[in-house]
């Protein structure tokens, strides 16, 4: 299977260019399954329901979240009959939507996303790795599922490694998203899982995380707040990872990263160009 995962969307720039360029990657590489993350979607904060259809309707199968899930009010209600926008499976018991889910993909396979978050430097959620052991053990790669895919939103690299190897063998792909920055780390794990500790964003490189610079650099002097975020508006750089599966095994056979337009400097999959 093709897939493609793209990292956190931040703010208008950043989801323009997202959903712009989506149906054209889906149709030219025939790509089976893409999952977004949107958690930064709607002005830096959260995701509305017009966005996150307006995201679905570009090509992505599935949307995750991450810390920034609940910043749309309206977020807490919508989800409920929203099956393809996931929040981070190990909130705690009550917590309206779902973590995880098997979604149909367009070739008929059936496709495992979770949305899981970290725990370093962040809030403290139930266990992480305890949350989507369960996940996985219930939906087995290769079994059930024919591609499990796990977005690991988490601060610290160590946390997402650590996730990495921990699912190890189990699953198609695990990235991590939050700190909006591509990592340089994509490989395929002894196990033969698909890894990346940072997905990238999709937003404004000239920036701070996607935000407009000027009120991030003030904060780190002053400590006082002379303004609120607002995401940069800059063209965007659309980041994330492209993996193939074996469809027997659903482990990976390539990944690779991506990232298109504005700043940082462009890159395809070599397997993607070969078709
Ligand atoms: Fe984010
Ligand atoms: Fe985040």
């Amino acid at each position: 299977m093709k897939l493609l995962f793209l990292g956190d969307l931040v703010g208008r720039a950043g989801r323009t260019a997202a959903i712009e360029l989506l149906p054209n990657l889906v149709e030219d590489h025939q790509l089976d399954f893409v999952v977004v993350n949107g958690e930064n979607a709607a002005s830096g904060f959260g995701i509305t329901e017009t966005i996150l259809q307006d995201v679905l309707d570009a090509g992505a199968d599935v949307v995750t979240t991450g810390n920034h899930v609940w910043d749309q009010r309206d977020t807490l209600v919508y989800i409920e009959r929203q099956d393809r926008l996931l929040r981070p499976v190990n909130f705690p018991k009550g917590t309206p939507g779902r973590g995880a889910h098997l979604f149909t993909a367009r070739n008929g396979a059936q496709v495992m996303v979770a949305n899981v978050m970290g725990r370093v430097y962040m809030d403290a959620l139930d266990d992480p790795f305890a949350a989507i052991d369960r996940v996985v053990d219930d939906c087995p790669l290769g079994q059930v599922a024919d591609a499990i895919i796990v977005d690991m939103h988490a601060e610290a690299t160590s946390e997402k490694q650590a996730m990495g190897h921990f699912l190890d063998g189990r699953v198609s792909l695990v990235v991590g998203t939050h700190t909006h920055v591509p990592t340089a780390d994509h490989q395929i794990l002894s196990g033969g899982t698909a890894y990346m500790s940072d997905a990238g964003m999709c937003g404004d490189y000239d920036s701070v995380l996607g935000m407009d610079k000027e009120e991030p650099v003030n904060r780190f002097q002053r400590k006082i707040p002379g303004g609120r975020f607002t995401p940069a508006l800059g063209d965007a750089t659309v980041c994330g990872v492209a993996v193939e599966t074996d469809d027997r095994t659903g482990l990976a056979t390539a990944i690779a990263p991506v990232r298109i337009g504005g700043r940082l400097e462009p890159v395809l999959p070599s397997f993607w160009l070969a078709d």
